[in-house]
């Protein structure tokens, strides 16, 4: 059913609804059109800049003598691949929503190994879940602060248009972004990131033992208070900001800052212990400086060799490589370890 036949039907729907329908439902952004994580495409995450990212990840694995590796929202695969190149001989499985990327991923792992839920894998897993920029992408409600509570953004028909229609806040909606939205002036937006707590319980109680990682942009409470006047929200386009999202649903990403906060939140009432790192720093721990040393070294040794083709070859792996710590860039990212059963 489409988003104006959905309204028509039922009136005003939430806007995670709306979100939903628009990258998931019938011609959403990730239900249909090519892998949307690549050079063509409409953003460039992590591994697809460089496969040092899947790499270190690989150390951080091995380091826990994880042997089954489940990635969700892996994309074309350029994280797995690396992990995979890296580890040898391990078990690994896809989780991916998109029919293009499942037919991408058919590239790197046997098609038993790929689904397209949570729900599809077994139960009482071993091992680490991986996801890189998956929770930016699940659908948020959007909270308002009217300076004594909460009112929520609905999605409807307005003139002949798609606009916004404001409501009291959902109780569970106004309770999340009590909790989690800090200091918010009034007029000022938080994006409730309902769906983003469900997905990670659900991925927790699959687990029996390893580890879950999760990398994504975004902050803690008091790092995202700064942005609470305008929210977060945001689309993504041909690598570029795109317009306002009810302009053209399912021709956009739809994407706000992870609320980390919230994350842990869920891990600790299970009664998990978390760690959240910067991508830099954390990719820094496990080795890839070094790793960017020593492309130096060798990058010199070819130059000195007169071996120019090669050394443009490496300069260009290094210089990927040294994207994944930018501070401002792909460094500010976060990465939350949740450990299960250790
Ligand atoms: C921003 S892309 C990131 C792709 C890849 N991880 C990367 O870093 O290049 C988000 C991916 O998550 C997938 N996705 C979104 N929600 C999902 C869900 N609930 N389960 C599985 N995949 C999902 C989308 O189809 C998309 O391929």
């Amino acid at each position: 059913m489409s988003i104006r036949a959905r309204i028509a039907a039922e009136g005003p729907i939430p806007f995670e609804v709306f979100q939903h329908l628009a990258l998931y439902g019938e011609g959403g952004f990730f239900a249909s059109g090519p892998v949307r994580s690549s050079a063509t495409g409409d953003f460039l995450t992590s591994p697809e800049v460089s496969p040092w990212f899947g790499k270190t990840i690989a150390r951080f694995i091995a380091a826990r003598s994880i042997d089954t590796i489940f990635e969700v929202g892996a994309g074309s695969g350029s994280l797995l691949r690396p992990i995979l190149d890296e580890l040898g001989e391990v078990d690994a499985w896809a989780v991916e929503a998109s029919p293009e990327a499942r037919r991408s991923l058919g590239n790197v792992l046997p098609g038993d190994r790929i689904v397209e839920s949570l729900d599809q894998l077994p139960t009482g897993l071993n091992g680490a879940i991986v996801a890189n920029e998956l929770i930016d992408n699940l659908p948020v409600a959007i909270a308002v602060n009217t300076g004594d509570g909460w009112n929520e953004h609905y999605v409807g028909i307005v003139g002949d248009q798609l606009g916004f229609y404001t409501v009291d806040a959902r109780p569970e909606v106004a309770a999340w972004a009590d909790a989690y939205g800090g200091e918010v002036p009034a007029g000022g937006i938080v994006e409730v990131q309902l769906a983003a707590a469900s997905w990670l319980a659900q991925a927790i109680a699959r687990l029996e033992a390893g580890v879950i990682l999760l990398i994504d942009y975004g902050g803690t409470v008091e790092e995202l208070e700064p942005r609470r006047k305008q929210g977060t929200l945001r689309t993504y386009r041909g690598h570029h900001l795109g317009p306002d999202p009810l302009l053209e649903p399912g021709e956009t990403d739809i994407t706000v800052d992870v609320n980390f906060t919230a994350l842990e939140a869920i891990a600790r009432t299970m009664g998990l212990s978390t760690q959240l790192h910067r991508q830099d720093d954390f990719l820094i721990a496990w080795g890839l400086r070094k790793v960017i040393s020593a492309m130096k070294q060798e990058e010199l040794a070819h130059a000195r060799a007169g071996e120019t083709m090669s050394q443009l070859e490496i300069k260009s792996d290094r210089i990927n490589a040294e994207t994944l710590l930018h501070p401002r860039g792909l460094g500010d990212f976060r990465v939350l370890v949740v450990d299960v059963g250790f």
